[in-house]
């Protein structure tokens, strides 16, 4: 049996040796490739922001929902809305943090880093390719193709309901929080001209609600793509998210 290959070299040999190695294992690590794509601060971010949005769909729907907690002991002997409200405006305090850090990580990072953050609208080819990967998401082309970053499908949705979804749900989030943090104080005195622009609380308090629900939709989708072109693709999926490495399941041109 070869176990060298040609641009390697001898591979795999102490598995060969233990009888860990098959003659198929050999070919499969000639074949495959792998990219370092998303950088630390990348991943990092990615994870801490999937946490902080969870805590603050979750709380953020009991805001706009409230238990019956007079249920569970008189007013003064309980305190579960503020518990509700704490996590929302802590987790709110992290996404935003976060979401600069990400921004910053937009300029100092590699290009993937940027992928996020602009949409390459002028270029026909990747015009062709959203509808391409529109096409393989709806079952409708035999076969994926590779993408070192985001497919271009991912990239828009991203762009959207993450990059604009989060930025909108920052600043109404502020918004609804000067309301309560007062006139004169510094969330008001960044964030007050967005209640004067949509005129009342209530209406204020109706969009940052309607931007939850995107936020979910985005999820459902999301995760459901994560872990379909993890299985179905010709690349790695989830553990790029967690090393940074894509790598590739054959050694196919494109
Ligand atoms: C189990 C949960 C999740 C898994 C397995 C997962 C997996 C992934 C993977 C594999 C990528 C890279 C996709 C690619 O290479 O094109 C990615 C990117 C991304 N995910 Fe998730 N994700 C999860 C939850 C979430 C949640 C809850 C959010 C926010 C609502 C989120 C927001 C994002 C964003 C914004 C990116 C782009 C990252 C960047 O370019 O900086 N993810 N995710
Ligand atoms: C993905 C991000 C977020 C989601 C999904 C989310 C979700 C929600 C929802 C569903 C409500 C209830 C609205 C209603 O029906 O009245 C709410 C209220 C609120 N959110 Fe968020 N939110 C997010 C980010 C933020 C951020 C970044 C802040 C800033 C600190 C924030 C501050 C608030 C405040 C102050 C309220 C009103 C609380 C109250 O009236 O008691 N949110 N949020």
């Amino acid at each position: 049996m070869e176990t060298s290959a040609p641009d390697k070299g001898p591979v795999l040999q102490a598995a060969l040796l233990t009888g860990d190695a098959t003659a198929e294992d050999i070919e499969t690590v000639r074949l495959r490739t792998s990219v370092y794509v998303y950088e630390a601060p990348v991943r990092i971010w990615h994870w801490i922001n999937a946490l902080a949005i969870l805590v603050l769909i979750i709380s953020g729907y009991f805001i706009g929902a409230p238990p019956p907690s007079m249920q569970i002991a008189e007013a003064t002997e309980q305190f579960v809305f503020g518990y509700i409200r704490f996590a929302h405006f802590a987790a709110g305090m992290v996404l935003t943090v976060g979401f600069f850090g990400r921004i910053y990580w937009a300029f100092a990072g590699n290009h993937h880093a940027r992928q996020m953050f602009v949409l390459p609208l002028t270029n026909r080819h990747w015009w062709r390719e959203v509808l391409f990967e529109l096409r393989w998401y709806l079952f409708l082309e035999p076969a994926p193709k590779k993408y070192v970053g985001h497919n271009p499908l991912a990239q828009i949705a991203m762009f959207f309901f993450m990059t604009l979804g989060i930025s909108f749900m920052i600043v109404t989030g502020w918004a609804l929080y000067a309301e309560g943090a007062g006139q004169g104080s510094l969330p008001d005195s960044i964030f007050g001209w967005v209640l004067g622009l949509v005129q009342n609380s209530q209406r204020l308090h109706t969009l940052h609600h309607l931007g939850m629900w995107a936020i979910v939709i985005f999820m459902i989708i999301h995760i459901y793509a994560a872990i379909r072109e993890d299985i179905m693709s010709r690349q790695s999926m989830v553990s790029t998210m967690i090393s940074g490495h894509r790598t590739f399941k054959d050694d196919r041109a494109d």
